[in-house]
């Protein structure tokens, strides 16, 4: 097993989640709600790969939310941080090894739909790769084909819309359309993004449910909405913004993850 791997294993001690939970830009106070954390930074994780982004606080946190283990990643690195879709590959890697089984993505979007508005909650429901890159480019064993038809797990998702249906909070339900980023889109981008299907367009999560994928783990991904895309109000927009408004609707994320976990888990 690889020496990032190991150092997981050893911060768990005893305990053994099954699902680990990844956190985007801004939705660090999920952490919050974590019942006896254990945080480890990750510059005490030989391999982690760390982001250098504002908003990402780079720790694993290792505890119980809603009865269930889990493990948080509290940040994530970004392909446009260094260019390379397959950033994340030893983080989920590293998960796969230590006995993880169900990921769970989220991060800070914006919408490109007038009917999911900033603050509120979307479920992906599936994604567009319009980066064109793929993190599998490279891979040599046959285990590259991965099928995608059904990235975004069925029972997952349902665990989700239970779980929102319980706590009485709205969860949109779209697609999710991945920029390279770091720079926004143009309006132009945005209303071809809409034209071509999407939802929600943001920078992450994509790469990593193909890597899931490819490793046999299961996802389920959900965006907060931070603005709306683009030229659609005429308002600039900026990573402060992604950083102010995201805590508004991670909120209500944390509430539904809490009440979809024990679904999830079963
Ligand atoms: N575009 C891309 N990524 C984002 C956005 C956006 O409008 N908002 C938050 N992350």
């Amino acid at each position: 097993m690889g020496e990032l791997a190991d150092a997981l294993r050893s911060q768990l001690g005893a305990r053994a989640p099954r699902i680990a939970l990844v956190l985007g830009s801004g939705l660090g106070a999920l952490v919050d709600a974590v019942e006896e954390p254990k945080r480890v930074p990750y510059s005490a994780l030989p391999g982690m790969p760390v982001s250098a982004v504002s908003g990402h606080a780079g720790e694993v946190v290792i505890g119980w939310l809603a009865g269930v283990e889990i493990v948080i990643l509290s940040g994530r690195i970004h392909y446009y941080e260094s260019g390379d879709p397959a950033a994340m590959r030893p983080a989920l890697e590293a998960l796969k090894a230590i006995g993880i089984e169900i990921l769970v993505l989220t991060n800070a979007a914006g919408s490109v739909n007038p009917s999911i508005q900033p603050g509120e909650v979307m479920l992906i429901e599936d994604h567009i790769a319009f980066s064109g890159r793929n993190p599998l480019i490279g891979e040599p064993s046959d285990a590259r084909f991965v099928g995608m038809t059904t990235a975004y797990d069925e029972a997952l998702r349902t665990a989700m819309l239970r779980g929102a249906v319980k706590v009485e909070e709205g969860l949109h339900r779209g697609v999710y359309m991945w920029f390279s980023g770091p720079s926004f889109e143009t309006p132009a981008e945005i209303r071809m993004a809409k034209v071509l299907g999407a939802d929600a367009v943001g920078m992450s999560t994509v790469p990593e449910t193909i890597l899931a994928r490819f490793l046999g783990l299961r996802v389920v991904a959900a965006s907060v909405i931070t603005n709306m895309g683009a030229g659609i109000t005429g308002d600039e927009l900026s990573h402060t913004e992604t950083k102010e408004v995201a805590p508004r609707g991670g909120a209500r994320l944390a509430r539904i993850l809490a009440a979809a976990l024990p679904h999830i888990a079963a």
